[in-house]
């Protein structure tokens, strides 16, 4: 099948392709070269950049899946360092792989000892985000960092998904001024990272099954969501071929921004303001429909999805069951319900087909387990780290991979003269 563009009075045909869940695109690799004229799509709404293998997403039908794992199969079900596995290796392990694999991860949490002294330069005052971003980036400084070497590649990937976690742990403790607590290797992935931000040398820490398994889930929610912000930024600095440290240190600044990843705080943030105001939730909705007051519910909306979030619908769940093993009661959680159930109700929201995200609820389940809230976009930054690996070694084996350089339409001043 072709697609028929007539342009100027001139017919052309352009080629079109499937993929494997039978969304249709048109290929207009070539379009420049047979017409002269290029696409205009302002934030890629309706460019695909590429051909994925790694996840699938169909955002009317409120469907996620990994390698075709539905996530309801995968979240709270299936490890995180497993499903780290399958979005890398392409398949689940089985059980050797999986030990093997989790072995690995273990024996390269520790952080190299040189990589700590730039802690202390940084202020007390630093985003954990910012620190994390500019340790990972460091990290090639410290580790063969090449991009071709295929046994660098594999070892500098256990050592980003090993050390992420230890990172993010330190970040913590300097910023409250505690001594380091060095990963211990008979824990699994989530009670280490439990361990080395709550324990101190004062006493041992007994890592709560409760928050290890809820950790684990959100994690798991977390680890890929295909073209997004964030992945398009590490396979954008990856096309230059750039190392897999400076690619995913790039992701890692794109995550943060409120619009993106940083809208769990923003969230967190927002409910606090409203619980500071009286718990007054109506006030807000009606200033996120006042187009001048430039406020927008932080965690409603989603450029694919246009029914639901799958995520949220799930965090949802999760977010009462968690407090109440915990034992912990939130207003926050009441005050988000009410928000969500009257946004779901105002035709605004509704023709905008505004939703509530990934963010909206895992804020209040960070809360619970005692995660400060500017750590919740590092929380992410660790859960994402298999997806954006998956998408830089995609991009590296990818036969049709050019560097990304789009056009664009100019419209400044037409020659002139000093
Ligand atoms: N509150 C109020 N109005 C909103 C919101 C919101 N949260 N989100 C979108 N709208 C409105 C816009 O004003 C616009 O209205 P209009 O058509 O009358 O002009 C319409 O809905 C479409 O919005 P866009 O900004 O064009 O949608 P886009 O796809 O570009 O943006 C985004 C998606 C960034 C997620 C947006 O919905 C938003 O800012 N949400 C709040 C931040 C947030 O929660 N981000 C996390 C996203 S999930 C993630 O990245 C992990």
């Amino acid at each position: 099948m072709t697609a028929k563009l007539i342009l100027e009075g001139k017919e052309y045909d352009l080629p079109t392709l499937r993929g494997t869940e039978n969304e249709l695109a048109i290929d207009i690799s070539k379009l420049r070269a047979q017409t002269g004229a290029v696409t205009y799509d302002p934030g890629y709404g309706n460019t695909g950049s590429c051909q994925s293998a790694i996840t699938f997403i169909d955002g009317e039908a409120g469907i996620l899946r990994y390698r075709g794992y539905p996530i309801e199969e995968l979240a709270g079900k299936v490890p995180f360092t497993h499903v780290a596995y399958l979005l890398i290796h392409g398949e689940l392990p089985n059980a050797e792989q999986a030990a093997a694999w989790s072995e690995s991860l273990r024996g390269n949490s520790l952080v190299h000892e040189g990589l700590l002294n730039f802690f202390d330069h940084f202020p007390v005052t630093a985003h954990p985000m910012n620190i994390l971003a500019g340790m990972i980036s460091s990290m090639s400084s410290f580790y063969p960092a090449d991009s071709t070497d295929d046994a660098h590649i594999q070892q500098n990937i256990l050592r980003l998904i090993g050390q992420v976690k230890t990172l993010a742990a330190f970040s913590y403790k300097k910023s409250v001024g505690e001594p380091l607590i060095y990963p211990r290797n008979d824990l699994s992935y989530c009670a280490n990272f439990l361990r080395m931000m709550f324990a101190t040398p004062c006493g041992e820490y007994e890592v709560s099954k409760t928050m290890e398994d809820a950790l684990d889930m959100l994690l798991v929610l977390h680890a890929d969501h295909e073209q997004n912000c964030s992945t398009s930024t590490v396979r954008m600095v990856s096309s230059s071929e750039a190392n897999i440290y400076a690619s995913v240190s790039a992701g890692v600044n794109a995550l943060w921004g409120p619009l993106h990843g940083g809208a769990n705080q923003a969230v967190l943030e927002m409910l606090q303001r409203i619980e500071a105001d009286s718990g007054d939730y109506k006030k807000y909705v009606e200033m996120a429909k006042d187009k001048n007051s430039g406020f927008r519910l932080m965690g409603f909306g989603h450029r694919v999805y246009k029914n639901f979030d799958p995520r949220a619908k799930l965090l949802k769940k999760a977010a009462d069951a968690v407090l109440d093993e915990l034992g912990v009661s939130d207003p926050l959680l009441d005050i988000a319900k009410s928000l969500e159930e009257v946004a779901l109700n105002d035709s605004f929201f509704v023709e905008r087909k505004l939703y509530p995200n990934v963010d909206f609820y895992s804020g209040v389940i960070y809360r619970a387990l005692g995660i400060p809230t500017d750590m919740f976009t590092v929380l992410f930054s660790i859960g994402r780290m298999p997806g954006w690996i998956a998408h830089w070694m995609e991009m590296r084996n990818d036969p049709d991979g050019r560097i990304h350089r789009p056009r664009q339409i100019y419209t400044g001043a037409t020659l002139r003269h000093p």
